[in-house]
């Protein structure tokens, strides 16, 4: 489905190699996580997939056919570590509805059960949420607009226990019908997750084969 071979990405900006040499397949109904620590190039990654990023080498695929940057920005839906950066709409119902203004109330509402984001006033800033709750809304987002290809930046930073797990077993429920890439400096909160790993390191990435201290 999603296949990246050998991307390179060097920006001029940067004293050393973003990443170097990544290889990464991801499919429906496997979620993937990245595991690296705090600069290893987690975030870099997930921008250069969703083609936020600049000039990079290598080739990236979706069902087999080369996508440009372009075609990236639209089949992915980028959830932010802190989306509040990112939010345009004055309201929850404003942002939900960007590029979408033919949504109905019941539609947004199904969106917003659907990250368990119930009994929100739509009228409300999006600026007034949790951390947590921001980012469930980024989420519900670009499950409206109709994003095949799921990138989540650190979904569970600053999550209590109980909300993590609850967060799992969304991201689980949503990679049945989607291409989903978690990225996290925690993977110890993934540990029992089904999924693929992987580990940046610096910007390389290996796959992991057995879990972190067994
Ligand atoms: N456009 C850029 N130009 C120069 N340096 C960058 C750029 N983007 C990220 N970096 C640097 O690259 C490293 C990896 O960043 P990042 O991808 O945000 O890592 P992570 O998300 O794993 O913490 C960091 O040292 C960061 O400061
Ligand atoms: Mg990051």
């Amino acid at each position: 489905m999603l296949d990246l071979q050998s991307l390179d990405y060097a920006p001029a900006t940067a004293a050393r190699p973003l990443l170097t040499d990544v290889s990464l397949k991801a499919d429906i109904g496997r979620p993937v996580l990245v595991a690296g620590a705090s600069g290893s190039g987690k975030t870099s990654l997930l921008e250069v997939i969703a083609g936020l990023s600049g000039q990079l080498r290598g080739s990236i695929r979706w069902k087999g056919r080369e996508l440009s940057k372009r075609q990236r920005r639209w089949l992915s839906g980028m959830v932010f570590q802190f989306p509040e950066r990112h939010f345009l709409g004055l309201t929850i119902a404003q942002e939900l509805r960007l590029g979408h203004r033919r949504l109905d109330s019941d539609q947004l509402q199904t969106a917003l059960d659907t990250v368990g984001l119930t009994a929100l006033r739509m009228s409300d800033a999006p600026e007034r949420l949790s951390g947590g709750q921001q980012r469930r809304l980024a989420l519900a987002v670009q499950l409206l607009r109709g994003a095949e290809l799921l990138l989540l930046d650190e979904p569970t930073a600053g999550l209590d226990w109980s909300v993590r797990a609850d967060v799992l077993n969304l991201l689980s429920n949503l990679s049945k019908q989607r291409v989903l890439i978690v990225v996290t400096h925690e993977p110890q909160l993934f540990h029992d997750w089904g999924c693929e790993r992987y580990r940046l390191r610096n910007g390389c990435l290996e796959p992991v084969t057995t879990l972190p201290g067994a």
